[in-house]
């Protein structure tokens, strides 16, 4: 990569945007404005080339084979296992599990949980949270009698932090939170809400799906015992994610799924399970996935990951304020501390109508319930738009928006 970006470098914008083939098209006649970075992010080539090269080059299954290939394939899903870690400061490469994503690896800890709870025990949520950071733990407490209980949130869309306090208590096992609202963008406090739980024993959970793109974050300073996140939302591939939790946890969940790889020893009468990480770990995972996470992880950190918050800050800043002067726009989710997210909707237009019109200029927006219909239900409406922003985005591109918005609101009224 010739990106020589150092810490606290303001990003050339140009220069990146030439790694990201998929932004040099036109749709529907115009150049692509890319908005939707919070549902998944482009792609860099250097990732690209990196999943590319490995199955031209290098494929092979992994942890089975003592021929070159298996050994150059298991190296560098090892190796990307160790980007991971350096990349959230974990202790070691063993407490980083690959899974399927952010999803996935929710569910692997709710599972686990099963074994753990009684009923009558306490889980709490926020109300901030996607429904993969809701049902597992419903599902959970059907299974165990566990009750779920939900912080909640309040116009601004930060969380009520009094209610949680008065929330937690000797009952609570876990707290389940995301690090940054996917729906409205807001970044929860979670360092005192870690430390909070601690203070009662109960374990945390960050979901961290919309937070590691955007700031750094280092599992061991905020001492979180389980943070999930999914590549596909770093600038790597779909169909892979992290959960990185500490090794006295994973030691007390049981194995996820059965199958190859993550036994030790296997008879009919009692199989015994392997070491972590390959105890989480059944059958052959995605291989390519994985290095193709290691090769973003590269990319990510070569610029920067402080270098790209503040330049999404400052689009974020730059478009609330043109957005305002519109007039028409009802903001949800206005948190003073908040990531590059935008949920909104034009006075007197449906999300849908203002989301196509947008696609019909070559500018791609969420629209919807983003997952998170507890959200939408407190504010009393069916869905919003949601713009969110990635460092490849320019302000350039946020001045065509602006234009978009007003010319799809001159034709809905
Ligand atoms: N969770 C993704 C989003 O927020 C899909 O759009």
């Amino acid at each position: 990569m010739d990106l020589a970006i150092q810490a606290n470098q303001k990003i050339d914008v140009q220069k990146v945007r030439e790694d990201f083939p998929v932004l040099h098209q036109k749709v529907n006649g115009s150049p692509l404005v890319y908005f939707d970075n919070a549902a998944s992010t482009q792609k860099p080539k250097q990732v690209i080339e990196a999943i590319s090269n490995y199955y031209k080059y290098e494929h092979s299954n992994i942890h089975r084979g003592v021929h070159t290939l298996s050994l150059k394939a298991t190296e560098k899903y090892e190796n990307a296992r160790g980007k991971v870690q350096a990349f959230l400061n974990a202790p070691k490469p063993e407490e980083i599990i690959f899974t399927k994503g952010t999803t996935g690896s929710i569910n692997l800890v709710a599972n686990g949980f099963t074994t753990l709870l009684k009923p009558g025990d306490e889980i709490i949520i926020s109300y901030l949270e996607h429904h993969s950071n809701i049902v597992p733990w419903q599902m959970l407490c059907e299974r165990t009698g566990a009750i779920l209980k939900v912080i909640p949130m309040n116009e601004a869309g930060e969380l009520i932090y009094a209610e949680y306090e008065k929330l937690l208590s000797r009952k609570t096992k876990l707290v389940a939170v995301n690090h940054v609202s996917n729906a409205l963008g807001t970044i929860n406090p979670i360092q005192q809400i870690i430390n909070q739980a601690h203070q009662y024993g109960a374990a945390v959970l960050i979901d961290g799906a919309q937070s590691v793109s955007h700031f750094k974050v280092d599992v061991q300073a905020l001492n979180a015992d389980f943070y999930v996140f999914s590549a596909h939302k770093l600038y790597g591939p779909t169909g892979v994610g992290i959960l990185f939790g500490k090794e006295e946890w994973l030691n007390k969940l049981p194995p996820y799924q059965g199958g190859g790889d993550m036994i030790k020893t296997v008879t009919f009468e009692k199989t015994t399970y392997n070491e972590l990480p390959h105890k989480f770990e059944a059958g052959t995972p995605n291989i390519a996935g994985g290095i193709g996470l290691g090769a973003a992880v590269d990319y990510i950190e070569t610029l920067g990951v402080n270098n790209v918050g503040a330049w999404e800050d400052e689009l974020l800043h730059y478009a609330v304020d043109k957005m305002k002067t519109l007039g028409t726009v009802r903001f949800y989710g206005t948190a003073k501390n908040k990531a590059a997210v935008i949920s909104f909707l034009l006075d007197g237009c449906h999300p849908y109508d203002v989301g196509a019109l947008l696609d019909q200029q070559g500018i791609a927006v969420r629209t919807g319930h983003h997952c998170t219909q507890p959200i939408m239900d407190w504010y009393k409406i069916p869905g919003t738009l949601r713009a969110s922003f990635s460092f490849y985005n320019t302000k350039e591109e946020i001045d065509k928006f602006i234009i978009a918005l007003e010319r799809a609101q001159k034709m809905l009224l």
